[in-house]
């Protein structure tokens, strides 16, 4: 197995420096394939892939952005490939929202992206304070570590597909009039017998948000399977999501972003995650915007789910629509084909 290092050419020398250092290491022994180019990203299906990110000082380099451009023309680009990232900043801004644009680019372009699939070296790098305590070294030290670990795990990672998986749908909708309900209950056609489908509404009321308890204490409640609210988020969506295979998301655009249901979910899922890494389940995702902003509901999916919560992110992981009035989605031009490839893309994921 090999990588393939995607690498655009900073805006100035100096603003690579560190993040060649840690790429030097991390990649030590290894096959690599370098593209430093937006004209060299080509025949890159099936790849191992990382894209490392010089930001500066600034958050911008600009031969990233001639990549980005290319990556969202292609929708095949980068078809099949396996990925994570390296995003190096010289601040302490940007380098979370670079590295999620950059995700959801890949992402579209046909590429998977591991749990946890974020290195981020902050000006500072005090991103890095715990996890250096933890090892015994440096914020330096940590960081050359988290980028080795990332280039083992993008190098090596398999989904597991299986006879039936089980695919666990959270949603926040009222059935009647719902537009992101009327596109799932279509792909749900599609995945049905072939996958074991479990619905959950998380309607306003029967969620708390997370009260953000002290480390200790979560970590406690964790252990005993729950959380300090309990309630349905401990009785029904742990138990559920321990055994899913898969999660999909359903996700209207609510204020250009995720519902405040959804996103309580994904703020008390931390319990549970305390306990366990969630690398072998997928998450997808259909989210529907009434006007504009898709994009930005996606990427906070990305950033909370796949780069946080760790979830495997499967290649073209959301189907993303534009509807407002009630029966509007099921009537796009062309909707029924991109349900039929979403529902397509489920099954490949998932089963064997
Ligand atoms: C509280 C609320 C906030 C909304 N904010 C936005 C928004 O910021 N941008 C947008 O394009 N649509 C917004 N919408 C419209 C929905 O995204 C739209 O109705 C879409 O069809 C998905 O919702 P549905 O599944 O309930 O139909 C909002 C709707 C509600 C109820």
């Amino acid at each position: 197995m090999s990588i393939t290092l995607i690498h655009p050419a900073p805006d100035s020398g100096w603003a690579d420096q560190r993040l060649d250092g840690v790429l030097k290491h991390a990649l030590a022994g290894r096959e690599v394939r370098v593209v430093r180019r937006a004209e060299e990203l080509d025949g890159l299906q099936s790849q191992r892939l990382i894209l490392a990110l010089a930001l500066g000082d600034a958050g911008v380099n600009l031969e990233y952005m001639r990549m980005l451009a290319r990556l969202r023309k292609a929708p095949g680009l980068l078809q099949s490939c396996t990925g994570g990232l390296i995003v190096d900043g010289a601040g302490e801004l940007y380098t979370k929202s670079a590295a999620a644009e950059g995700a959801l680019a890949m992402n579209q372009a046909g590429c998977a992206l591991v749990g946890r699939p974020l290195v981020e070296g902050t000006g500072s790098l005090a991103n890095f304070a715990v996890q250096a305590k933890n090892l015994g070294t440096g914020l330096m030290g940590a960081y050359r570590h988290a980028a080795a670990e990332l280039a083992d795990h993008v190098e090596g990672f398999a989904f597991p597909r299986k006879e039936k998986p089980e695919v666990l749908v959270l949603h926040a909708s009222s059935h009647h009039t719902s537009n992101t309900m009327d596109l799932w209950s279509q792909v749900r056609e599609k995945l049905e017998g072939r996958c074991a489908i479990r619905e959950i509404g998380l309607r306003n009321g029967t969620l708390s948000d997370c009260s953000g308890c002290p480390y200790t204490m979560c970590l406690h409640f964790g252990e005993q399977g729950g959380c300090f609210y309990g309630g349905v988020m401990q009785d029904e969506v742990y138990p559920a999501v321990r055994t899913a295979d898969a999660l999909v998301l359903l996700c209207p655009n609510y204020n250009d972003a995720l519902s405040a249901n959804l996103s309580a979910f994904i703020n008390r899922l931390t319990a549970l995650f305390r306990q366990t890494r969630f690398y072998h389940k997928a998450v997808f995702a259909i989210v529907v915007s009434g006007y504009s902003g898709g994009d930005v509901v996606a990427r906070q999916v990305i950033a909370a789910m796949n780069m946080n919560k760790s979830f495997y992110l499967p290649q073209h992981f959301a189907l993303i629509e534009t509807a407002n009035n009630p029966g509007q989605a099921l009537a796009l031009p062309g909707i029924q084909n991109r349900l039929e490839r979403f529902g397509r893309n489920i099954l490949d994921t998932l089963c064997l």
